[in-house]
């Protein structure tokens, strides 16, 4: 007798979404890194900031005083309580403590969120260019992206007519990551307003992606979270890596309605439980300790992007919208495919690993075929030398 053997490997979800694009060309940099090669890394998009001391205190004590057991779900009482109040002192939010879940980082909250809210052949409204996880995670729930472009003459600016004309009844929720991982593009508060609007009255979800919500430049910081009217429809979806130097800790978290709130912290029941314990002790630290290094880290990204910007005025044909956030130029490449055997920006990202041994992202990750991202969360110097890197490059192109 013969049994069958199943020679099906994985289940199809897993081959709905790709390895990370930025965790890739991290990892060729990593390689060339340790081989000895002294690299302009614009590709990683986390500060170079270290963890506020305070913050480390905070971790170390709950580790001393073996705060080191598991916790609730969706986080202590007090980390959750530190998250609302955070969010309604900078931005005139009102939620309570139960409608908000602490997650392993921001990632996990947007994860979670789409887990639960999105099933198989539900529409998801996403701007371009796009953070590279938002697509992935939207179609491992068996969810359909809608790309909606932004005008890159206008910052890549996204209005609520443009959304308006993507909503199908098939819609369930709009991706909106203000400012943006890769732009660094800021949606004008009017728009963001009309956008959150726009949703509620459609009953369709809106999922702010504020990971860079302090990062923002403009001198207005508002979340999408303070249109109290609308809450029924909001999901706010906050981190602490940026904002406070924390990637590697795994801190992120969610607002929103009540029984989504629920939802999420069941399916996380079932999966990460709790975030680390002594990260949540960290967490409160951060979240009601003094806000001066938010302010300093904000200070001295502008003065980067500034220095990136003017750096690229040297460098003829590339051109760049002016990000008004986050820690990411995205210049366009357009002029520089099709010369020197470059077909598409990826080539080009290659191409300036390799041979200038700069390190940046190519625009397909997010979206776009003709621009690259750098992240300018590195010292002075390396932005001075890489952009040299950069324009030496190029100049050999013609
Ligand atoms: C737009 C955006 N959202 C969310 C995240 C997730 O951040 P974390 O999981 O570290 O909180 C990132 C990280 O790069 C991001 O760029």
């Amino acid at each position: 007798m013969t049994t069958a053997i199943a020679t099906k490997v994985f289940a199809d979800r897993i081959g709905r979404i790709e390895v990370s694009a930025t965790m890739a060309i991290t990892a060729a940099a990593l390689k060339l890194k340790s081989e000895g090669v002294n690299l302009a890394d614009f590709g990683a998009g986390e500060p170079h900031f270290s963890t506020p001391r305070h913050i480390k205190d905070a971790a170390i004590e709950a580790i001393e005083k073996n705060f080191t057991r598991y916790t609730n779900v969706a986080g202590i009482p007090e980390v959750r309580k530190a998250v609302v109040d955070r969010h309604a002192c900078d931005f005139g939010s009102n939620y309570t403590p139960d409608e908000c879940v602490f997650t392993t980082g921001g990632k996990l909250a947007l994860f979670n969120a789409i887990q639960v809210l999105v099933d198989h052949g539900d529409e998801v409204i996403l701007p371009v260019p796009y953070w590279v996880s938002f697509k992935d995670i939207i179609q491992y729930a068996g969810g359909k992206v809608v790309l909606v472009e932004g005008e890159e003459e206008k910052n890549f600016r996204i209005t609520a007519k443009m959304i308006e004309a993507a909503i199908t009844p098939k819609t369930r929720a709009i991706i909106l990551n203000t400012p943006s991982n890769p732009s660094g593009a800021v949606v004008a508060p009017e728009d963001l307003e009309a956008i959150v609007r726009l949703a509620h009255k459609n009953g369709i979800y809106v999922l702010l992606d504020e990971c860079y919500v302090y990062l923002n430049f403009t001198g207005e910081i508002v979340s999408g979270g303070s249109f109290t009217d609308c809450k029924e429809h909001i999901l706010v979806l906050g981190s602490l890596s940026k904002t406070y130097a924390m990637t590697g800790w795994r801190a992120g978290f969610a607002l929103g309605p009540k029984p989504v709130i629920a939802a999420m912290s069941k399916l996380q029941s079932q999966s990460t439980s709790n975030t680390a314990s002594m990260v949540q002790r960290a967490s409160i630290a951060a979240l009601t300790g003094s806000q001066e290094c938010v302010t300093e880290f904000r200070a001295d990204y502008i003065k980067l992007r500034d220095q990136v910007l003017e750096g690229f005025k040297t460098i003829p044909g590339l051109t760049c919208t002016v990000p008004q956030g986050a820690f990411y130029v995205y210049p366009n490449v357009s002029k520089f495919i099709g010369k020197g055997g470059i077909k598409s920006a990826s080539d080009l990202a290659a191409k300036l690993l390799s041979e200038a041994h700069v390190v940046v992202v190519p625009g397909e990750a997010f979206g776009t075929a003709e621009h690259i991202r750098l992240s300018y969360a590195v010292s002075h110097d390396v932005v001075v030398e890489g952009v040299r890197r950069m324009r030496d490059y190029f100049a050999t192109l013609g």
